[in-house]
């Protein structure tokens, strides 16, 4: 890393996200229970490129709202910062709104969430899906392999967790593409905690012992995938995904990116790495953070940020005054 970029992430950048976070909660959060997916995205946006346009960097976004001729704002490729051409150069992975279906329908864990990493520190995934596979710290190095079975995962896991496997709890997004890995989880005991949305804060929960979750296991987004492992390098854990492809336009999308081993089974490092930092702020309650509150005359909101090379971890509880 340069000098300047790694003062950069250390000085300014690791507060200074919070900002940007809390920025695109609070105007998703105006729209929360509102059955409108659409506006509390554009709303949470909107006032995320606001904020990061304010941060001194040549930013550049990764993964974002989609590709520039989907996308008006934060599409991959776009620059970001008040210092493009100058400032140090930061890839940004942003989901300005995970969740945007709970929050439509005021469910638990929709968030604001926010990676940068120096350029080239994190995967361009391609908006496909990821099988994914992750658990939490303290266990040995490679005990979940998407080459194994849901069960062989299990039972590793259960082993060396020193427990049976009836007692271990897999977090799997509530899918019908899942039928056959829940079945699978039945019968070999496991507790299954399904989930109707959001497998970013499902894969971080493996890595919270507030949880009971122990294993997170199954498909989702591929950019999401990319935004969990930049949180699990800040606190630890494991994690393996592989991008799964539906058609030749899919694929088509993976070398645009430079993506040729369609196979490969990436690791937590190759998906984040080097220094990198993740922030989140709630939009509703979850189990992660607290979501946006409203009171007279104030806003309160929670986040999160922390960094890989130095492990810390900030819980930031913000009050802003509605006036
Ligand atoms: P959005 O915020 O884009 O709606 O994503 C929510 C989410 O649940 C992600 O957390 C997850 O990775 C993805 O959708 C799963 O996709 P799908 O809903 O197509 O199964």
């Amino acid at each position: 890393m340069t000098a300047a970029a790694s003062q950069v992430l250390d000085r300014v950048l690791v507060l200074e996200m919070v900002r940007v976070t809390e920025a695109a909660a609070i105007a998703a959060s105006t729209l929360v229970g509102r059955g409108d997916e659409k506006a509390a995205d554009a709303a949470a946006v909107e006032a995320m490129r606001e904020a990061l346009n304010s941060l001194y960097m040549d930013g550049t976004v990764v993964i974002g709202e989609g590709e520039r001729d989907e996308a008006p704002m934060l599409f991959i490729g776009e620059k970001v910062g008040s210092a493009i051409g100058k400032g140090p150069k930061i890839d940004i992975a942003l989901d300005p709104l995970e969740g945007t279906t709970i929050c439509a329908t005021a469910g638990p864990n929709s968030l604001a969430v926010l990676a940068i990493a120096e350029e080239g520190g994190l995967l361009n995934a391609p908006d496909v899906y990821m099988d994914k596979i992750a658990v939490g710290p303290g266990y040995p190095e490679g005990i979940i392999d998407l080459d194994k079975t849901p069960t062989e995962n299990i039972n590793a896991v259960a082993a060396a967790k020193g427990v049976p496997a009836r007692d271990l709890i897999v977090c799997v997004l509530d899918r019908p593409r899942h039928e056959k890995l829940i079945a699978e989880l039945r019968k070999v005991g496991c507790g299954i905690m399904l989930i109707g949305d959001g497998d970013v804060a499902g894969v971080i929960a493996t890595s919270d012992p507030e949880t009971t979750v122990d294993v997170y296991m199954g498909s989702g987004g591929a950019p999401e995938g990319v935004l969990a492992c930049a949180a699990l390098r800040c606190v630890g854990g494991q994690f393996k995904g592989r991008l799964l492809f539906r058609n030749d336009d899919e694929r088509g999308r993976a070398a645009k990116w430079g993506i040729t081993d369609l196979d490969k089974q990436y690791d937590l490092s190759e998906l984040a790495k080097g220094d990198c930092i993740f922030a989140a702020t709630g939009v509703t309650d979850g189990s992660l953070l607290a979501g946006v509150k409203r009171k007279k005359g104030k806003m309160t909101t929670e986040s999160v940020v922390m960094r890989a090379s130095s492990g810390t971890v900030r819980w930031v509880k913000g009050e802003h005054r509605t006036d």
